[in-house]
């Protein structure tokens, strides 16, 4: 049960907006009115990322529970003890990775979870647009979040090693990436992603052994289709010779519930702070996307060196 909403920014123009345009909101002008108001259970961060760790900090330490605005924090070190901080006062700690509270990304989880795949031999997928140039973070921790906490989400297991290589043309930070996720099995994520595109493109192919998925966020319908398709090898009768078959038996639309995946993170924060459990995307969760944006970072300084996750 809500009794009253707060909302703050630095910024006086958004202040005057919020004003106007959230009516059963009170806008206070310092952010630590809101922290250190007793009568406040709850905080949403969603202020540049450098900024993250701070205020959370400062709102647990204030028993608030937290939601922070994807990504976690912008190192390692300070999303360990966000996640230590939490967990020492009983609070919930979650991170917006929006792109999880889809009915997309349920029903891809539900099609992994029944087998309708088979064995999945990569993911790969392009998010690219016109901007928006970031000032203090790069493409990666941008926009390829999205598609490593949908990874995270979809396989629930972390890659052994990842690689990356960017390039940045308009200012210090890269502007379009490739990043390798290496998965203990074999399967191998590969995820592009760009602010110089002159096309919005969002698309997501799953490879499995039985079948694959294409998922076209920007189609007005039938987004997702299940393929009947794959590649058989079985040895020749003759020595090196390997007979291949291929099977392109169409595809099917398929069906997902639609609904406003920003409503469903907000439902599952609030949800997991009445029934006193775990969110979906806990600080754990921000810590592993962190853990896997600081190894693709490093990479790129590194012209894609192979960087392995311990
Ligand atoms: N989940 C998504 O799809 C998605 C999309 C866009 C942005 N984001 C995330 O949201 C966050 C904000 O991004 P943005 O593009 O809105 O940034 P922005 O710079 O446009 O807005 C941030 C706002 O925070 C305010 N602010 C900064 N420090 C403050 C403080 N101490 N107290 C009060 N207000 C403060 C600024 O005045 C500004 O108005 C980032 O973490 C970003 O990664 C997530």
């Amino acid at each position: 049960m809500v009794d009253a909403m707060y909302g703050c920014d630095n910024d006086t123009s958004v202040q005057r907006r919020m004003s106007r345009e959230l009516h059963d909101v009170i806008i206070e002008s310092d952010y630590r009115q809101i922290i250190q108001n007793p009568q406040i259970g709850a905080v949403i961060i969603a202020t540049p990322v450098a900024t993250h760790f701070d205020l959370a900090r400062q709102a647990l330490e204030h028993d608030k529970h937290v939601l922070l605005e994807k990504p976690l924090t912008s190192s390692m070190e300070d999303a360990r003890a966000l996640v230590k901080l939490a967990a020492s006062r009983d609070l919930r700690l979650m991170v917006d990775h929006i792109t999880v509270y889809s009915g997309v990304a349920r029903k891809l989880k539900e099609l992994i979870i029944n087998d309708e795949l088979g064995k999945i031999l990569y993911f790969d997928a392009v998010r690219s647009n016109l901007g928006m140039l970031q000032y203090d973070v790069n493409v990666v921790w941008d926009l390829a979040i999205h598609e490593f906490a949908m990874l995270d989400y979809l396989l629930g297991e972390l890659p052994v090693a990842v690689s990356g290589v960017g390039s940045a043309h308009h200012g210090p930070h890269e502007e379009i990436a490739h990043a390798t996720l290496f998965y203990r099995n074999g399967a191998a994520a590969h995820v592009h992603v760009s602010w110089i595109s002159p096309v919005r493109i969002r698309r997501m192919i799953i490879g499995g052994t039985k079948k694959m998925i294409v998922f076209d966020d920007t189609l007005d319908a039938e987004k997702v289709k299940l393929y009947d398709s794959g590649v058989g090898v079985s040895t020749g009768h003759e020595a090196n010779r390997r007979d291949v078959t291929y099977r392109a038996n169409g595809f099917r639309a398929v069906e997902y519930t639609s609904g406003e995946p920003m409503l469903a993170m907000l439902d599952e924060f609030f949800r997991s702070i009445t029934e006193h459990r775990d969110p979906l995307t806990d600080g754990l969760a921000g810590m592993r996307m962190v853990g896997i944006l600081s190894a693709v970072e490093k990479s790129m300084k590194d012209r894609g060196a192979t960087i392995s996750l311990d």
